[in-house]
């Protein structure tokens, strides 16, 4: 939920901070902050005390002579306050890292932030509202110790009530400060040793967290730990570097380290890391080499990530198809999955769990699914399934979908399920996240980073990838021909030059944004697979646009929402109710015509994803998304794009920020 970097090593940190940040803000973006080791520490007198304020010591109305005391150098900044014009009049919020590095910027002449030792945090609130006060980093009561925390503390109002009656000083209302005055409390204990003194609190630690410390007495050094949270370390030519996400440090060394829950590493400006399990005993991590580019988390000349995203999905859908069939044998290959044939058939029940969008993709798995393999498949939101019993068996094939393999609910659901003896499966985007250390097998999407907050490339190729499973468990229990599934896939082949010409041809998409940019609710309908398309559809508008908008069934619509359509829409164009029917070529495309009518009499505004060609809806639709024309169980991937690109330029219109809506984080590891 938030991001943390650290760095300690030859060249100033600030840059290097300020860039990991500017790589994890899609993590949280409230408020942003960070802690450097002062040079001046290491020459002058280390063990003075001195109290740190609690607010910024950024703050314009903080004298310089009160900077210059803090041991630590610290800058905190709330994202999303100020306002600024463009040149062209229009406005936008100033991101959470610009206003950090201006607030930076302005302390270059009474103390310029200087050190080649630092962490950084860009923060998703849990804990106490988003402000100053409550940013990362959070310093213990002599201000000589700063730590940056993502995740949750549990346990933190008992060990807060413990310090406070102990003496310590808190700033904040968050969880995370605690760690600093335990920190505080078990190096006054064991003779200032830092490393020690982290190990022994995080012993007392319940919940997750990702950690990293430096403390004025130790200069050059940081320490960072984590107990299921994402931290990925590595070391350099000048240094040493950590952080929550790949992106923040691929810039400087490809070769990834990983640490198992509850270990720590030491970091050190030579380069050097030591590494140390959870009983204080030396120990040898895990490694992987990172081969993907850096401009995957540069937005390659789109105005927004959700826009350069939407464009990835033909390439998306072309490596998620490519080298699953074999040629030569006409036979699906699931070569991850170590199950047997006797293993297989012995499978009676399918749960797919996850959340959001990833959920949506489970919806449609749940039809393909059951529709080739004749497995009953039960389709839940993890949050749900985690707090439920379930009739999980040996004889349960879990699919946990997670596009970040962090959501910790889903995550929950696929410790639930492996208790109960089930063999999961985990798809996902995100290479060496939680969820691939929690499952049994691990299929990657291989959809890139995802910087977006709002899904969309991993969507469509958790679609593309549960359809060729789906043909996969069905050619596994024989139940598909190898001539059936050639065919399929071939169609499937398809599917990236159609959504390329989708993406070329936006002009009545535009049109219709313009028409229902300023509606106050939008509902969606479809049947089958366009029902779930629609459930995604609905939910990217909420999402980016914070129009309200709600999909049904299309048949159910006149069981109640349906009472949403104002008759004024009748005679008065602005008060008709946006109505989007994904009604493509399909078995329930007449029903789905009687729907469009039943709105359409009564006032709505029809906005219809329909089959290239399909003249009938033309006459019945105020505008027409056309799509090429592909089979019934395919067009989720295709119909998904002009859903996907009605709800940016709707968004857009109403000027919102796009890659960063509201209340969202990328990562949900909060429940
Ligand atoms: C997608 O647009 C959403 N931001 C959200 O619903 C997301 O899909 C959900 O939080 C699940 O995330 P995951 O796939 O990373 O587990």
């Amino acid at each position: 939920m938030c991001g943390i970097v650290a760095y300690t090593g030859t060249t100033e940190a600030i840059e290097i901070l300020l860039a990991g940040l500017r790589r994890l803000e899609y993590r949280g973006y409230d408020s942003a902050g960070i802690a450097l080791q002062r040079p001046a520490d290491r020459a002058d007198t280390p063990n003075t005390p001195s109290t740190p304020s609690t607010s910024s010591v950024a703050d314009t109305a903080t004298p310089a002579s009160t900077l210059a005391a803090e041991p630590l150098q610290v800058v905190r900044r709330k994202g999303l306050t100020e306002l600024v014009t463009e040149a062209d009049g229009s406005t936008r919020n100033k991101g959470m890292i610009e206003q950090l590095t201006e607030a930076v910027a302005a302390l270059a002449d009474t103390d310029p932030l200087r050190g080649t030792c630092g962490i950084g945090h860009t923060r998703w609130a849990t804990h106490g509202i988003p402000s100053e006060d409550n940013a990362h980093p959070h310093r213990d009561c002599s201000g000589r110790i700063a730590v940056v925390h993502n995740g949750i503390i549990e346990n933190y109002a008992k060990l807060r009530q413990q310090l406070t009656a102990k003496g310590h000083h808190f700033a904040s209302q968050t969880d995370s400060e605690v760690i600093a005055h335990l920190i505080e409390e078990q190096c006054a204990g064991n003779g200032g040793n830092l490393r020690e003194a982290v190990r022994t609190s995080v012993a007392q630690l319940s919940g997750n967290f990702a950690l990293a410390i430096i403390s004025a007495d130790e200069p050059g050094t940081i320490v960072v730990t984590r107990n299921d949270m994402p931290l990925v370390l590595g070391s350099f030519e000048g240094g040493a570097i950590a952080a929550s996400d790949n992106a923040a440090i691929i810039e400087y060394t490809r070769d990834l380290i990983f640490i198992d829950d509850r270990c720590l590493a030491v970091l050190h400006e030579t380069g050097a890391i030591e590494y140390y399990d959870p009983a204080g005993e030396p120990y040898i991590p895990s490694g992987y080499h990172f081969d993907g580019s850096i401009e995957d988390a540069q937005k390659g000349g789109y105005p927004d990530f959700f826009l350069k995203e939407i464009h990835e999905q033909p390439r998306v859908i072309r490596d998620v198809i490519a080298n699953r069939f074999d040629l030569k044998t006409k036979t699906l290959v699931f070569d991850e999955l170590p199950l047997t044939d006797a293993d297989l058939a012995v499978i009676d029940r399918l749960y797919i769990v996850a959340c959001g969008t990833s959920y949506h993709a489970g919806l449609i798995g749940k039809y393909l699914i059951e529709n080739w393999a004749r497995i009953p498949v039960e389709v839940e939101v993890a949050s749900e399934f985690r707090y439920r019993n379930p009739i999980v068996t040996p004889n349960t094939l879990v699919l946990a979908i997670s596009q970040s393999g962090e959501t910790t609910d889903t995550l929950e659901a696929v410790r639930l399920a492996r208790r109960a003896g089930a063999h999961v499966v985990a798809i996902t985007n995100r290479v060496g996240s939680l969820i691939t250390q929690e499952a049994n097998t691990v299929f990657y999407l291989h959809a890139q980073l995802e910087v977006s907050v709002a899904a969309t490339k991993s969507f469509l190729a958790q679609v593309a990838l549960i359809t060729l499973f789906g043909m996969f468990l069905a050619q596994e229990r024989s139940l598909l021909t190898g001539p059936q599934i050639a065919e399929i896939y071939g169609e499937m082949k398809q599917l990236p030059d159609q959504i390329e010409h989708i993406l070329a041809n936006t002009s009545a998409i535009k049109t219709a944004a313009t028409a229902c940019k300023d509606a106050t609710t939008a509902l969606f309908i479809g049947r089958g697979v366009g029902a779930t398309t629609c459930y995604e559809g609905a939910l990217k508008l909420k999402e980016i646009s914070y129009l309200h908008a709600e999909a049904y069934a299309g048949g159910e619509i006149k069981h109640g929402p349906i009472a949403l359509i104002d008759p004024l829409g009748l005679n008065d164009p602005s008060a008709q109710t946006p109505v989007v029917a994904v009604v493509t070529q399909s078995t329930t495309r007449d029903k789905m015509i009687s729907n469009i009518e039943e709105m359409k009499s009564r006032g709505a505004q029809i906005i219809a994803v329909a089959t290239e060609g399909d003249r009938r809806i033309a006459e019945l639709a105020d505008f027409v998304l056309y799509i090429p024309p592909t089979r019934e169980c395919l067009s989720p991937i295709t119909a998904s794009v002009p859903l996907q690109l009605l709800a940016r330029y709707i968004a857009e219109m109403r000027g919102t920020n796009i890659d960063q809506p509201r209340n969202l984080a990328k990562s949900v590891t909060v429940e």
